[in-house]
């Protein structure tokens, strides 16, 4: 997919700013805080998932405006579509049509638009807790299939409500029954989440060995491995079976004293974790600075390629300040990693770009778009 033309007022800084981007390739340079990466923001928007970077959503509204506006063209490989996406500041109030037709949560955007996004803080997947590797293993199987959203946020529904009901039973207030009402539904659930994620990192295992290894000139082996705190290393299935939902509940079971002590849930897909090796050591405990972004930078590509291979069409990458730091060959391979997708580049000093690009230049200046 591509974008054909891009609005938005009000959002953060920016002010006024349109773009009819180049189908390939788009670099967008300036100066630092003039509203690269917002702009790179409100593309994001439309993907109908909380920010790459972390940011929050109570931030996007400008400093003076009264409400941001964000619309967007872009053809689906098979069709155009519109988004707009408006919140005015009083009354608190957002508005998010598709083609028109209003839609009432952000995710009817993600069953339509998907970017993959490279940002610096990318290393975090690498270095973080594993809440980040799980948010990334769930993001990626979701793009390339939006309806499993549903589970995952299902998933964290069910377990809250089972916390809620341990905490009240260790004040007295609920029974033990109470507690296990809630254990067919999330073993049902949580059985189909460690299959999605197992399949996803299935696929893209291979990928990213590959990819580090074009990388790093062959000298070094990155592998992934699905490690799911009920099912261990074992082989999972693409879908989840009955006996699979049954080792789950049996697993829930067998802990609830332990749950009970502790207050919460201490078996199950919230536990799971995504481990990356190097040479056989976990790269987040032994690796350097350089193998844990490059390490981040390979499940991003990966990500990206599956996608486009899976669903047989391209995401649309966004590429926040990375580019300026890489040595010529990391810059190369994302480049032809992305040849035929629709790419939106932020820079510094298009200097650093050490690789020729055609499409489309601008400069952001305090917001606003112009030629360079
Ligand atoms: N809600 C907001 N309203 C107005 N300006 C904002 C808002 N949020 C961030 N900014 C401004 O945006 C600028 C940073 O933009 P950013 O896109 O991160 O810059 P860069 O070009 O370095 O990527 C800063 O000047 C900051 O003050
Ligand atoms: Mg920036």
């Amino acid at each position: 997919m591509y974008i054909t033309s891009l609005k938005a007022d009000g959002f953060r800084n920016l002010h006024a700013v349109q773009m009819s981007p180049d189908r390939h390739c788009n670099l967008i340079i300036g100066d630092n805080a003039q509203g690269k990466t917002n702009l790179l923001d409100a593309i994001w928007l439309m993907t109908g998932c909380k920010s790459f970077h972390g940011a929050k959503e109570r931030h996007y509204l400008g400093f003076d405006a009264d409400h941001f506006r964000c619309e967007m063209e872009f053809y689906d490989d098979r069709r155009t579509r519109h988004i707009a996406y408006t919140t005015t500041r009083e009354p608190r109030r957002r508005t998010i049509t598709i083609n028109g037709v209003d839609t009432a949560k952000t995710g009817g955007l993600f069953e339509v638009f998907h970017c993959v996004a490279f940002s610096p803080a990318d290393v975090e997947i690498v270095n973080g807790a594993p809440e980040r590797r799980r948010a990334f293993m769930d993001l990626c199987a979701c793009q390339l299939r939006p309806s499993s959203m549903r589970h995952v946020n299902r998933a964290a529904l069910l377990l809250a409500q089972r916390n809620a009901s341990l905490q009240n039973a260790a004040k007295g207030k609920l029974q033990r029954s109470d507690v296990t009402l809630w254990d067919a539904p999330l073993a049902q659930t949580g059985a189909r989440i460690a299959c999605m994620r197992a399949a996803y990192v299935r696929s893209i295992a291979p990928l990213c060995e590959q990819l580090y290894s074009v990388m790093t000139g062959g000298s070094e082996r990155l592998t992934l491995s699905y490690r799911s705190a009920v099912y261990g290393t074992q082989p999972l299935p693409e879908q989840p079976t009955d006996e699979l939902t049954a080792q789950y509940l049996a697993c829930l079971a067998s802990h609830l004293d332990d749950d009970l002590h502790a207050g919460y849930t201490t078996k199950g897909v919230q536990r799971d974790d995504l481990l990356l090796t190097i040479d056989n050591n976990p790269v987040q405990i032994y690796g350097s600075q350089g193998q844990r972004k490059s390490t981040a930078l390979v499940l991003r590509l990966a990500q990206a390629h599956l996608y486009n291979e899976k669903m047989k069409r391209s995401p649309v990458v966004l590429l926040d300040d990375v580019m300026g730091e890489l040595d010529e060959r990391r810059q190369r391979l994302i480049y032809d990693m992305v040849a035929d997708m629709q790419v939106f580049i932020t820079l510094c000093h298009p200097s650093s770009l050490r690789i020729g690009q055609r499409g489309l230049t601008v400069k952001m200046v305090n917001g606003k778009l112009s030629q360079p």
